[in-house]
This record gives structure tokens, C-alpha cells and sequence, in this order.
């Protein structure tokens, strides 16, 4: 048994303010594997003070766990024979921890549409996370990508909420990762309708409840049913006129009470408002110093008759328990840090991803580049080296942190395209590149080459959203003119969300690789020289114009509005912004199919260098008259039609019978093959009316309840949202059952 007393005098991780003495933990009985994680938190809690309790609710107390004084706070130190619990944000790496791995950024983790490389990425992240002495990770992200100018959409995994649900369940289970030698906790965030960064810690976000169960909570309701995370972060914004780290809507009655979550809620960073009404609504864990939930307030919140100690204690056992379940108090963290946790797998992993998670938007023959030739290649755009100019390199589109100062640590280890395409290009090939800050200077760099790659970026991130879906910069000027002079012009972007291409008819290819990670170079090169067949797919509608996307052409939608009618805060108010979620279930594609408006490049769309037939739909409905379940086995092939090797997403879309009154269609499945040239494999996709994405279900506002729809559906295959070459109607019908 571990001497956790011992480990905190001599860590050098260690934050605690004063050394604890040596005690032997094998004798304590919160220590004992042989009893359930209840039986040990019970034991850890009865045998605590009321304060040492206390501490458990705020996670300064908890990373500090011997420190007594804190600015509004004071306690008993805890408890010897508790973990060092230390947090750490996580979405596309270790932040600020030198020698880990700069993955990409989890929207291109989700045009991988590839949870198993996902999870493979979590488990590399959560030991490195473990091994540079964190345990609980803040994310993975997930939001319902409501509007293109969402801040931080790179940090989220795009529109759909089975996309994100599946991608979300395998991050939480590859953090969660059970290992002898790591332990960590998955913190899924910002819980919920937490979809622009203006504003967000004033907004209401206005919804409907069925809205709000199958566009908001429903890919909260796939992480945690399927991925099992013990940690959720709840978010800055309201929700119908209540802070989300408040409201027991949210909380108490849709994570536990519907959805039977068991583990513990954590506020966002100075996210909470009250002492009382957050612990009664659900909240368990303030993030930041103790503010809200500092003993006095928690006490006078239970004289006030708000809560009770009995809820304190029901907090505090949540967040215990949850550690204990994942081995925190029984897998003592490293006594110092690995100073290159980052490995060769590690790194071959971010590269992966980075691969696949490349969108190959266009493509009229100029990629792949050929192999061998002698051509010269011009490189245009700042981001295409990591040398900045005017402050903009390829560092700054690495990851979705580096926005902000003091990050370099972030990417440290990147690989710039343009030293891995110069590596990459064939012999007597020169490989140019010009930074483009003078438009003129760079079309006649580009002129005089056999072809022109131009980088185009976007760097968004948290705390604002962008006003505009245009590239950065003079990128869309740049574009079109190294457009105008050569007709192998091929685009780069780099962009955390959807960007505007008013070029598009203009040039020959295009590639989106959102915040690519440190192997964004050879991910590149590999894939424009056909090393890598391209296979990413789009997890969110590219629009035409920003006026197309469900929230552009109603400012009480986007951004919100005042009381006065105004998008304009009114000066020197703290009046919340209202942001009414108007457009209801139409949101991302279902948006556009309902609306009758195309995209520029629809939901999982993504090119190859081969191309795909696809073949002989079947559809086999079985009920189960007992149980009530409705399984649905779709089967069809899929061939490679062309001479390369290459991999397909197929997708599988349903409409529900009109009287489920939905819009257009959904996702309800997916996977990933890879074929050789001329193959064919059959493919089979399994819906189920009781997995946790509920594919023939919708939120019954009277039941409160999700309720299956009987009656005539439409399944839809193919290759994007609106690439569907097989099509069958089927009829469901529940109505035998009780
Ligand atoms: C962000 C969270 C993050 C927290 C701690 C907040 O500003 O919204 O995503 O986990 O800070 O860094």
C-alpha cells in the first residue's frame, strides 16, 4: 500500500504548503481495495472534520490539500492518506507542460470520424498528463456547433450530436484509461448550450426542452452513457434565465435525475454565483479559490435553511467517490515530472490524426502532387513556416491555444510544412516560399512556379468570437490573386471553424486542416503528395456566407439581444444578453435541408484520391416484443472504384415519419474502412431504439421522456449528408408494445 503521506513530503509536484508527517495508509480503511468506492468515500468522510469535508467542494483546497489559509478561506489541512489531485486543461495537449505532444485540435480529431484513434490519442494525452503530474483533465469539449463564430469550435467536435457523443464517450474513456500505472479523471465541459464566447459569462441561452434534450444535452448524453466520465464542467452561460452552475434543470434533474449520471459536477473558472442555490441545484466543485463555496458561506448557506449538511456531504462523497473510482487515491502521481513524456507513439499518433483529419474539400487534378517530379513548388502565407512574420507563423494555427501569450510552450515541437514539403519534394524540385505580406511580390513568386500553395488561416479561440467568417489577415486577397496567375493554385486553411472561400471557383484544390498539432507538416506533405490518401470528412456545414448559417440572419439568435432591442450592450449594463435558440432543431445540416439551402460544402463531406461506389442497401427490422427494442441492421457495400488505396466513411442518415415532426434528416451511424484499389467490403451499421443517441427517438415534452416514433423512415447511404446514392424506406412499428 502506498505511503501517500511520505509521497507529499517529498514531491517535488507537490503545492502543499506545509509537509505532512509520514503515515502508514494501509490501515486506514478508506485505503482498502477490497471495499466498493461507496464503502471507501464513506469511510474517507466519516472519519473527516466538517471543514476537512468542505475542502472537498473547492479544487484550490483540493490541489492544496495541507495548505489552512486561503484569501477568503481557512481549514484544517485534510486528511493523510488522501491523493495529490492536481487539474489541468487538456483538449489538444498537456497546457504549458514542456515535452508532451501537441495533438491536433479536437474538430480535426472529429473529421477523423475515428473513435478508436481518438481514444488512442486520449490514453497518449492522459499518461502524459499523469506523468507531468495532473490527474484530472478539463475536457474533453463538446458543444452542438450552433454557430460558426463560436469562439472555441475548434475545441468541440462539431454540429451533430452523435458525432460528438461517440467521439466524447471514447476521449472520456481513453483518459479514464484503466492502467496500473496512471489515473485521471475526465472532466467533460462547458455542460451546456455553451455556443459563443461573447458575452458568455452575461447571455441567457433561451431554449425549448426538446430542443434543448436533442441538440444540446444529447451528445452529453452519449459521452456519459458510453464513455462513463466522471467529471462534468458546467458552463458560464445561462440557460433560460438560470447560471448554468445553478441550475438544477441542467443539473440535478437532467444529468442525474433523467439521465442517471453518478459523478460530480465542477463550476468553469469563477463560473459560480451563489453558495446555496448552486450546492442545492447540484453543483459540487468550485473551480478557483474558495469564493462561493468558502466555509463560512457554506455554512451560513445551511443556517439560512438553502441547504442542508447533509448536501454538502452528498457533493463531497460524489467527488471522493469519483476519484476513488478512478484510482487517484490508490496510484500516487510521479515524485517528479517526466520532462519528455511526448514519445515516438505519441507523436506517430498526432500525426495520424492530423492525417486523417485533413478535409480534402476540392480537388479538379491538381493533388495529388506527382511523386517525383522535378516541379517547382511556391509556398505562400505565413503559416506555412515557422518562422513568424508580423507575428503570424505556423505556430499560431498549431494549436487552438497558441492565441494567447505565454503559451509557447504549446507546439514546441511542431513541424512546419515548409520544411517538410521541401523535404518531401522530388529531386531538382525548388521549393520557395514567400510570407505574403506584399500581395504583388507574392503572385510573381507564385507565377514563376509550376504550382502554388497558398495557406489561408483563421485563428479563433476562447474569449471572443470572430465577426466575420473571413481568413485572417490578407488571406482571402492573396488567394485570389496567386489564383489569377497560376492555374495549379492550391489552398491550405487553417482555420478552427467554417471560413467564407469567395475564390473557390478559382483554384484547383483545397484542403482544410483546422489546428493541426506539431506533425502538421508531414501530415500535410504526406497527404499533397498522395503519400496519404486524404479521408477526413466535414463535422460541420461549410456555408456559403455567414447570412446562410441557422443563426445568421436573426440577431436575436446571433448574438442576442437587450432589453431596448439592441445587439449592442448598453453602456456600463450587466443586463443579460438573450439569445433565443429560435431555430429549434435546426440546427447545423438539418438546418440546411429543412431551409432548402446549399452549403458550400455540406456535413461529412471530405474527397479522396480514389473514389467509392456504393451498393445493395438492405434493411432488416426486428422488434422485440418484450423488451420493446426496435433493431434496425443496415447493410451495404462499398467498393473502391479507382487505383489507389483508400479509406471511406460511409455514412448512415434517417428521416423519421412526419408525424415525429423533425427536420430533415439525422446521423445515426457511421464507420471507417479502407479498401484496396478494387475492393469491395460490406458494411453493417446497427440502430438500436435503445442506445444512448436514441436514432428513432425524440424528447417527449409531456413524458419527459424519449419516446419512439412508429411509422414510415427513409434511410439514407453514402459518402456526405448529401452524397446519398442508396436510399429505403422502412416502417417501424411499436405499436405492439406495452
Ligand atoms: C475555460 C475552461 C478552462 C478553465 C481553466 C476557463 O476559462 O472556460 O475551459 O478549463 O478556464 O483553465
Amino acid at each position: 500500500m502506498a505511503v501517500v503521506g511520505a509521497l507529499l513530503a517529498t514531491s517535488a509536484l507537490s503545492l502543499s504548503a506545509s509537509p505532512a508527517v509520514a503515515v502508514d495508509c494501509s490501515s486506514v480503511p478508506w485505503m482498502d481495495t477490497t471495499k466498493s468506492a461507496d464503502d471507501r468515500a464513506h469511510a474517507l468522510l466519516d472519519a473527516s472534520s466538517q471543514y476537512q469535508m468542505y475542502r472537498w467542494l473547492n479544487v484550490a483546497a483540493v490541489e492544496r490539500s495541507q495548505q489552512t489559509v486561503f484569501p477568503n478561506a481557512t481549514y484544517p489541512a485534510q486528511l493523510e492518506c488522501t491523493p495529490l489531485v492536481f487539474h489541468t486543461d487538456g483538449a489538444d495537449g498537456v497546457r504549458r507542460e514542456p515535452g508532451t505532444t501537441s495533438f491536433p485540435a479536437p474538430i480535426a480529431l472529429a473529421a477523423t470520424f475515428n473513435p478508436d484513434l481518438v481514444y488512442d490519442k486520449s490514453v497518449a494525452q492522459a499518461i502524459e498528463t499523469f506523468q507531468t503530474g495532473h490527474n484530472v483533465i478539463l475536457g474533453p469539449g463538446i458543444a452542438s456547433g450552433r454557430t460558426p463564430l463560436s469562439g472555441r469550435n475548434s475545441e468541440y467536435f462539431g454540429e451533430d450530436p452523435l458525432l460528438s457523443g461517440v467521439l466524447g464517450a471514447a476521449a472520456s474513456q481513453g483518459y479514464e484509461v484503466d492502467r496500473d500505472d496512471i489515473a485521471v479523471v475526465a472532466n467533460v465541459k462547458h455542460y451546456v448550450a455553451n455556443e459563443q464566447e461573447l458575452d458568455r459569462n452575461t447571455s441567457s441561452s433561451n431554449i425549448d426542452e426538446r430542443t434543448f434534450r436533442q441538440v444540446y444535452a444529447l451528445p452529453y448524453e452519449i459521452a456519459l452513457a458510453d464513455g462513463g466520465a466522471e467529471s462534468i464542467m458546467c458552463s458560464y452561460n445561462q440557460i433560460n434565465g438560470v447560471y448554468g452552475c445553478e441550475n438544477e434543470m441542467i443539473l440535478d434533474e437532467t444529468l442525474r435525475d433523467s439521465m442517471g449520471w453518478e459523478g460530480y459536477t465542477m463550476s468553469d473558472f469563477r463560473a459560480v454565483h451563489s453558495t446555496g442555490p448552486a450546492i442545492a441545484s447540484g453543483l459540487d466543485q468550485e473551480l478557483n479559490d474558495p469564493t462561493y463555496f468558502t466555509p463560512q458561506l457554506i455554512d451560513d448557506a445551511i443556517e439560512a435553511g438553502e441547504i442542508t449538511l447533509a448536501d454538502v456531504e452528498t457533493a463531497a462523497f460524489r467527488i471522493v467517490r469519483s476519484y476513488i473510482r478512478e484510482g487517484l487515491f490508490d496510484t500516487p502521481m510521479p515524485t517528479t515530472p517526466n520532462p519528455q513524456s511526448s514519445t515516438p507513439e505519441h507523436k506517430a499518433i498526432a500525426r495520424q490524426l492530423a492525417e486523417q483529419g485533413t478535409v480534402l474539400l476540392k480537388n479538379d487534378g491538381a493533388l495529388p502532387l506527382a511523386s517525383a517530379s522535378a516541379d517547382d513548388i511556391a509556398l505562400i502565407g505565413p503559416t506555412a513556416s515557422a518562422t513568424p512574420t508580423g507575428g503570424i507563423s505556423a505556430t499560431s494555427v498549431c494549436s487552438m491555444f497558441n492565441r494567447f501569450p505565454g503559451n509557447t510552450l504549446l507546439c514546441e515541437a511542431l513541424i512546419a510544412p515548409d520544411v517538410a514539403i521541401a523535404d518531401r519534394a522530388g529531386l531538382g524540385s525548388t521549393v520557395t516560399f514567400d510570407a505574403g505580406a506584399d500581395v504583388a511580390t507574392a503572385a510573381a513568386a507564385a507565377a514563376a512556379a509550376d504550382t502554388a500553395i497558398v495557406f489561408g488561416y483563421k485563428r479563433m479561440g476562447e474569449f471572443a468570437d470572430p465577426t466575420s467568417l473571413s481568413l485572417d489577415g490578407n488571406g482571402d486577397a492573396l488567394i485570389a490573386a496567386v489564383a489569377a496567375v497560376n492555374p495549379n493554385t492550391v489552398v491550405i486553411l487553417q482555420a478552427g471553424s467554417a471560413v467564407e472561400m469567395p475564390w473557390i471557383d478559382d483554384v484547383e484544390a483545397v484542403l482544410h486542416s483546422w489546428y493541426p498539432g506539431e506533425q502538421m507538416g508531414p501530415a500535410l506533405a504526406g497527404i499533397l503528395f498522395g503519400d496519404v490518401n486524404p479521408s477526413g470528412k466535414l463535422p460541420m456545414t461549410l456555408p456559403k456566407a455567414l447570412a446562410d448559417t441557422p443563426t445568421g440572419s436573426d440577431p436575436s439568435r446571433y448574438p442576442g439581444i437587450f432589453s431596448n432591442g439592441s445587439t449592442t450592450r448598453p453602456s456600463g449594463s450587466s443586463e443579460i444578453r438573450q439569445v433565443n435558440y429560435t431555430e429549434g432543431l435546426q440546427v447545423g445540416y438539418k438546418w440546411y435541408d429543412e431551409q432548402g439551402i446549399e452549403p458550400l460544402f455540406e456535413f461529412g463531406h471530405g474527397l479522396s484520391y480514389t473514389t467509392f461506389d456504393y451498393s445493395k442497401l438492405k434493411v432488416r427490422t426486428k422488434l422485440d416484443k418484450k423488451t420493446g427494442q426496435v433493431v434496425s441492421k443496415v447493410s451495404f457495400f462499398v467498393e473502391n472504384a479507382g487505383s489507389r488505396a483508400g479509406t471511406e466513411v460511409p455514412q448512415v442518415y434517417l428521416a423519421l415519419p412526419d408525424t415525429a415532426a423533425e427536420p430533415g434528416k439525422r446521423l445515426v451511424g457511421f464507420d471507417r474502412i479502407e479498401l484496396a484499389p478494387g475492393a469491395k467490403a460490406k458494411v453493417e451499421i446497427v440502430l438500436d431504439s435503445m442506445a444512448s443517441n436514441q436514432p428513432f427517438g425524440i424528447w417527449d415534452v409531456d413524458a419527459d421522456a424519449w419516446k419512439v416514433i412508429g411509422g414510415e423512415y427513409t434511410v439514407s447511404v453514402g459518402s456526405s449528408s448529401r452524397d446519398l446514392p442508396l436510399t429505403e424506406e422502412i416502417e417501424v412499428d411499436f405499436s405492439k408494445l406495452k
